[in-house]
This record gives structure tokens, C-alpha cells and sequence, in this order.
């Protein structure tokens, strides 16, 4: 339910205040009937088939794992099996060669269909994980990791007997991070590549530029280091607000080429794909202060310092395109995956309509106007970055001009959702209204939050996102590739807040991304959430508890498991 206590009730004093709401929260929860009831499988995202069993299974100090066929792949997502479960239980599994009583066993199944597909299947006496490749392998003992206790104790850890046959409904489960806006070190992305993991979200993109900030090290140009990565002071409360305030603290950092390797290795380790976005033609102030001949004017630039569409973009002249290639390639030299992401939103047009450089060019390629121009730009970089090999994605404004097929659109804006896989291009649905993790989470905004870029985007209406737009026919349906949610972070400074931002959300992300529609159901998925989040307790995770006083009233029609 939602908040329908008038908020005079509430103390002024932001602590007292929250721990008001959250008994009131937990009292809500509880006459619900929900806290007597533990979920007996609190699995998110929700397996696609799963079969209740009486029974238990206990891992103890003599259970032995059995690993038969898949090669050096499948061996180690075993062996990180077994050290995670060293480090919760204590207990050094043995490997064996023979399967049976007290085993946990690791079987390749080419009957399984899915790439990402497993099978598992707990009884008293032992445990079988039966996959068609590592990536399902790795899954399905995600599956197991949620079903063990988060702190177990003693000498015998239950596991609940069950038949589980799951895969995802969508290939491409993303989660964006705005590392530009503010920097995280590295340490904190292997703790999201590990928290993406575990929640099945396969794909990491990293937005890694943009005015206020560059976080890559790039070998051939050095002032991207030196100038680019670093703003002088950052601009205090919301950009809106009357009052114009700035910390006065230097900010910034970049990840170097030697870090981002040992971040890609980490992540594939864990079968999730990081992709890079270096943005363009705008959000790209912060490069034009280190290289004003990329910029149309004849001046100079700072790193932004505050937020927003900026006018300074990139001019579509040949010193940028050999820039941007250069750039390119050190990208794809440091990150293995088949997409890259090149921006393409929010491009004020002023600039190009200034300059003599940018009209030329548009009578020259007999561009009808800016958006031409824009399409022309993006193409330009398209063309190169097929050259090697790789796809682009880009955001839903790439449309504006006219847009090449083989692009991948990336759709935020709610009036885009859909648009680009009916014209016929692939599309990744980012829809801000549900997908945006920079809003508010309860009604009250900043009366009760830190200030962030506003809106009100409760867990439950990440929920109630369907990927699939009704309208859309089968082809275009085919081609949405998945669904993503994006943390902008020009309010999110910290790696605590970002968190707090991050989670419980992502874990509806995680449900509308891996389950198809007909296995959503939002009291089943806080009944889980209620248990699973013990993990996040575990791992210290700053997440959100203000889902706890926005649960639904009436319990959801029963569905089977
Ligand atoms: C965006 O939110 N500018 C993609």
C-alpha cells in the first residue's frame, strides 16, 4: 500500500522519522500474514519452473563434489563454488569421482536447450546441476547460493529439497553505472560485478564519460588523464534550486588501462560482459577542456561542474573523427565485448548551427539538418567500429536523424519504448519511468531523501514493467534484446548512497529481466525478497527499506512455484 499517513505525523528529525515509517512498515508486513511465513525458496529472480519436494539436503564437511565433462570452464565455476562455500560454512569440500549419496554434482546435459539453462534438482540425499554450458552451470549455482542459509551455522547446512528447470527470458540483463558523474574505484565495480552475479544480470555498462568527468585512461591522449578526469569543485543540492552552491572540493579519477583488464577478467569470470560508453557527439565538455579544437568555437572550456544538457559538443570535424577512432580503438582493445556503446542523447543542436564548419558539411553530404548531421556523425562512428568487428548501441535520440539497422537502440524515453524494434533495429528497453534508479524512492523526495534528480520510482513500479510492449508483433518482439536499469550519479556521491539507490530495485530488474510475465507476481516476489535480502545483510549492502511501507494490502492470487 502506499503512504496514507499525513506526513505532519512524522517527526522532522530524518532518523526518528524513518524508524517511525519502518515500524509502521514492519507492523504492516506483519498483519499481512507475510512475517509468519518464510518463503520456503526465496529465489530472485524467480526460477522459471520449480517444483516443491519434501526433504532436506545437508551440506556437511563430507559432502563431495562431482564434476563430469565441460572442461576447464565448468572445473572452475565448481572450484568458486566450493570457495564460496568455504568462506559461509567453513567446510573444504572434496572433489570425487563417482557420483552419489552426499554429492553435489555437476553434470553437462546437452538435452538442455538454453545457453543460459540449468537444472537442479535437491533431494535428502544429494544434489545435481545439469547444464548445457558454464554460463548455465554458474546460474544454477547462483540458485543454490540463494537457497543455502545467508549465515549458517554448525556442522549441517539445510538446503530444501526442490526440481528447478530454468533460463531467462531475455539474453541482455544490464545494469548501468554512471562512474563519469562520480568516480567509484574499482574495488566497488568488482563488488557490483559480484552483486550483478548473484542476482543472474549479465551485462555491466559502464557510462564512463561524460561533461563532468573522464574515467578511462587513454594512452594517446594524455590531457584526458590530467585534465579531462578531474573538476575543479561540484555543485551542492539539486541544480534547480534557487540558492547556487558549489563544495569547493576537487573531484575526479580514471580507471586505468591495466585496471580495466582486471575488472573485464573479473567479470567474465562471473559470465557477465562489461560494456563501455564513451559518449557522443555531446556530454563531452570535460574533453573539450583538455582538447578545445574538438569543440566548434574558438575558446576554451572547464570541466562542467554542475549538471545538465550542456551546448558544448563535439564538432563533426576531422580532428574530432581521428580523436574518437583513436579513442575507440584502446576501447576495444581493453573490453572483449561485441557491443560498444557510443551515447548519441541529448546533443543540443546550437553549436552545429553556429558553425561554418558544421553547415558545410551538411550541404556537402546533402544532410536535410542537424538531426541529419547527428545521424551522419553516428554512422561515421558506426561504419569504423563494424570496421573492427564490433556493433554499436546507442541512445534512442540516434533515431532522430534516421538510423542505420544493424544499430542497437538503447530506448529511455517512455515515448520511444518499442519504437525501434517495430522500425526494425534491435532495442534495449531502459524506460525511465520504471528503469531510472536516480529517482526518488518514496513519495516525499527530498523531504525525507537526500536530494536526487527527482521523480518517484518505488520498487514496485520497477516491478510492473513488462519489457514486451502489448502492441508490439512477434518479429519486433524478437527483437528486444532485454531490459536494463541505468544509476545516473550527478546526485548519488557516495558508494553507501549508491547502493541505497541500487537495491532492493535491482532485484525487481532482475525478476522482470530473467521471468517471463505469466511467472511475475509482486506478493510472491516480496515474500522472497523479504528472506533473500538476508544476503545483502550478510555482505553489508546499503539497501533501501522503504519497500517495507509501500506493500501491497491484499495478498495476489496464489501462483504455483
Ligand atoms: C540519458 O538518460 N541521457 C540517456
Amino acid at each position: 500500500m502506499q503512504n496514507r499517513i499525513p506526513f505532519r505525523f512524522f517527526s522532522r528529525t530524518p532518523s526518528i522519522r524513518i524508524s517511525v515509517l519502518l515500524v509502521v512498515g514492519l507492523l504492516l508486513f506483519a498483519s499481512s500474514g507475510k512475517a509468519q511465513q518464510p518463503h520456503r525458496y526465496p529465489i530472485i529472480p524467480r526460477p522459471a519452473k520449480l517444483t516443491e519436494k519434501p526433504g532436506t539436503f545437508f551440506i556437511t564437511p563430507n559432502t563431495k563434489v562431482y564434476v563430469k565433462g565441460g572442461g576447464p570452464e565448468i572445473e572452475k565455476v565448481a572450484d568458486n563454488f566450493k570457495t564460496q562455500l568455504r568462506e559461509t560454512t567453513g567446510f573444504s569440500l572434496q572433489a570425487t569421482s563417482a557420483p552419489g549419496k552426499n554429492a553435489i554434482a555437476f553434470i553437462v546435459d546437452a538435452s538442455i536447450q538454453e545457453r543460459e539453462g540449468y537444472r537442479l534438482s535437491i533431494t535428502n540425499k544429494n544434489i545435481t546441476l545439469a547444464f548445457k554450458t558454464a554460463p548455465g552451470a554458474f546460474l544454477g549455482v547462483q540458485t543454490i547460493r540463494q537457497l543455502l542459509p545467508a549465515s549458517p551455522t554448525g556442522k549441517k547446512v539445510p538446503l530444501p529439497a526442490v526440481e528447478i528447470e530454468d533460463a531467462p527470458q531475455f539474453g541482455y540483463r544490464g545494469f548501468m553505472l554512471d562512474v563519469a558523474r562520480h568516480f567509484q574505484p574499482l574495488d566497488f565495480l568488482k563488488r557490483y560485478v559480484d552483486l550483478l552475479a548473484f542476482y543472474k544480470v549479465n551485462t555491466f555498462h559502464l557510462h564512463l564519460t561524460d561533461d563532468q568527468g573522464w574515467r578511462m585512461e587513454i594512452k594517446k591522449y594524455p590531457k584526458l588523464q590530467e585534465i579531462s578526469a578531474w573538476r575543479k569543485e561540484t555543485r551542492v543540492g539539486h541544480r534547480r534550486d534557487e540558492q547556487v552552491l558549489f563544495d569547493g572540493k576537487p573531484h575526479g579519477g580514471y580507471y586505468t588501462q591495466e585496471q580495466l583488464k582486471e575488472l573485464v577478467a573479473y567479470a567474465q569470470e562471473r559470465f557477465i560482459t562489461i560494456i563501455p560508453e564513451i559518449d557522443m557527439p555531446g556530454h563531452s565538455q570535460a574533453v573539450l577542456a583538455a582538447y578545445p579544437e574538438l569543440g566548434c568555437k574558438d575558446t576554451t572550456y572547464q570541466v562542467s561542474t554542475s549538471w545538465g544538457v550542456h551546448k558544448d559538443v563535439y564538432c563533426p570535424n576531422p580532428a574530432t573523427f581521428q580523436f574518437l577512432e583513436d579513442v575507440l580503438t584502446e576501447v576495444i582493445a581493453i573490453f572483449p565485448s561485441k557491443y560498444i556503446h557510443i551515447g548519441g542523447d541529448e546533443v543540443p543542436k546550437d553549436r552545429w548551427k553556429e558553425s561554418a564548419y558544421a553547415q558545410s558539411l551538411i550541404k556537402e553530404h546533402n544532410l536535410k539538418d542537424e538531426n541529419g548531421l547527428q545521424s551522419y556523425f553516428m554512422r561515421r562512428m558506426e561504419d569504423f567500429m563494424i570496421s573492427k568487428g564490433r556493433s554499436i548501441i546507442g541512445w534512442d535520440e540516434i533515431m532522430e536523424g534516421g538510423v542505420s539497422k544493424t544499430a542497437t537502440v538503447m530506448s529511455w524515453h517512455m515515448g520511444q519504448v518499442g519504437a525501434a524494434a517495430r522500425g526494425g533495429n534491435d532495442e534495449i528497453m531502459v524506460a525511465n519511468a520504471h528503469l531510472y534508479f536516480d529517482y526518488y524512492q518514496t513519495k516525499e523526495g527530498r523531504k525525507r531523501e537526500p536530494v536526487a534528480i527527482g521523480n518517484f520510482l518505488p520498487l514496485e513500479k520497477v516491478y510492473a514493467f513488462n519489457p514486451i510492449p502489448q502492441d508490439l508483433d512477434a518479429a519486433a518482439a524478437k527483437r528486444v534484446l532485454g531490459v536494463q536499469a541505468n544509476l545516473w550519479t550527478e546526485y548519488v556521491p557516495t558508494a553507501a548512497h549508491a547502493e541505497q539507490m541500487t537495491f532492493p530495485r535491482l532485484c525487481a530488474l532482475a525478476e522482470i529481466a530473467w521471468a517471463a510475465p505469466e511467472r511475475k507476481n509482486y506478493a510472491d516476489f516480496i515474500q522472497r525478497l523479504g528472506q533473500n535480502l538476508k544476503h545483502l545483510d550478510k555482505l553489508k549492502v546499503n539497501y533501501a527499506k522503504y519497500y517495507l511501507e509501500q506493500l501491497p494490502t491484499a495478498p495476489e492470487t496464489k501462483q504455483p512455484n
